[in-house]
């Protein structure tokens, strides 16, 4: 399959469910696999993302959530969609985890941040990620609404 093909799939549950019971699902998941870390997940209804919105929006928290149990020992992880103020929705993870590495701001070293920063950008969105004062990692994404994304 071309790359095309692939970035077109959509996440398990999504069409169907919509994307707060897809994260649900994935909260659901990691729970599962990592019972002593604290997972909360808050999604607003209606958000107006559209399909590609909805996709990025998950690859976004399906990523920033295996970034956080993979690398940073966190003991609580928080996952917040909000209809952000100029339309168009807010992704927040955060995690109280070990944060980035010292040396530089953000790794160029994998492909899961690089993955989600060109899947944000292809939308018309940006993306933040840093490291929070109080300690561990903060990824924040702004998508546009459906409207107003780029094709
Ligand atoms: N939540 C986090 N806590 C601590 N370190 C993180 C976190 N997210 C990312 N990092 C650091 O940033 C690096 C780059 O992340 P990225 O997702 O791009 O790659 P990766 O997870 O190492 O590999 P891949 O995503 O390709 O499987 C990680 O290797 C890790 O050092
Ligand atoms: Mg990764």
């Amino acid at each position: 399959m071309t790359r095309r093909v692939l970035a077109r799939l959509r996440p398990p549950g999504l069409s169907d469910l919509g994307l707060g019971a897809a994260l649900d699902n994935l909260a659901a998941f990691w729970r599962s696999r990592r019972p002593e870390v604290t997972i909360a997940v808050t999604v607003a209804p209606n958000l107006g993302l559209g399909e590609a919105g909805d996709t990025a929006a998950y690859r976004v928290v399906q990523e920033s959530l295996s970034n956080a149990i993979r690398h940073g020992s966190p003991r609580a992880i928080t996952v917040t969609v909000t209809p952000a103020p100029t339309g168009g929705a807010e992704v927040e993870v955060m995690d109280d985890g070990e944060g980035l590495p010292p040396e530089g701001s953000v790794p160029n070293t994998g492909y899961g941040l690089r993955g989600m920063a060109e899947r944000v950008a292809a939308l018309g969105g940006s993306l933040e990620v840093g490291n929070r004062p109080e300690g561990g990692v903060r990824v924040r994404a702004l998508l546009a609404p459906a409207t107003q994304q780029a094709a």
